[in-house]
């Protein structure tokens, strides 16, 4: 069960983490990647986005972004960041923990997480992908300790999660991707066009 006191309790770890550093709005390749491959018309929406660049260079690129996170230090970063380029009236940032978050189905022409995993959450991003859009996810995979595990992959697990009517465009397990020194899955996938 969420509790009141469990989302609290994230949010605060995270913006504790954000309220540290300076961001640096580096885009996630799957925003180069998605544009690569095409998606439809339409909005985007960013889970557990934190104060994401990927949002921002998808803004930049015409699109309209909802953005959605728990912290609220995080998305006034980004609502910062996106007031300061001229992009706030396409950067939509809701504070909302995922796991009550209730998504439109086939609305979106793109969804994106990274560095996020949550099963149920999951279920409802792929049922929110428009026909024929997008579904770009990154998860932690790996070996961690006993309470950390809920939160990883284990490689295959995006792919075997998605149903029927999706085509894998790419899918790594268990890659360390670069700069970020995080051993994740990533996957992006097709809905069908129906
Ligand atoms: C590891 S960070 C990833 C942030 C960003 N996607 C990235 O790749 O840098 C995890 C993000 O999930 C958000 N988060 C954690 N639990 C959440 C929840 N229950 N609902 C919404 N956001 C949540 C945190 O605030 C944080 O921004």
């Amino acid at each position: 069960m969420v509790t009141r006191e469990s989302w609290r309790d994230d949010a605060a770890r995270w913006n504790a983490r954000y309220a540290e550093g300076a961001p640096t709005f580096e885009p996630h390749p799957f925003v180069a990647e998605a544009f690569a491959a095409g998606f439809p018309e339409g909005p985007v929406l960013e889970l557990a986005c934190g104060r994401s660049g990927s949002a921002l260079a998808l803004a930049e690129r015409g699109r309209r972004v909802l953005a959605v996170d728990v912290s609220d230090v995080a998305l006034r970063q980004l609502h910062g960041e996106a007031r300061r380029r001229g992009l706030a009236d396409r950067v939509w940032c809701v504070r909302a923990d995922l796991r009550t978050f209730a998504l439109p189905p086939e609305a979106f022409g793109f969804v994106l997480a990274t560095l996020f995993w949550d099963p149920a959450v999951f279920r409802a991003a792929r049922d929110a992908v428009a026909p024929g859009g997008l579904l770009g996810w990154e998860a932690l995979t790996g070996n961690g300790d006993a309470e950390s595990r809920r939160f990883r992959v284990s490689p295959g697990e995006l792919s075997a999660s998605l149903g029927a009517r999706w085509e894998v465009l790419r899918e790594d397990d268990g890659d360390d991707h670069g700069p970020r020194r995080h051993e994740t899955c990533r996957l992006l996938a097709r809905a069908a066009r129906e």
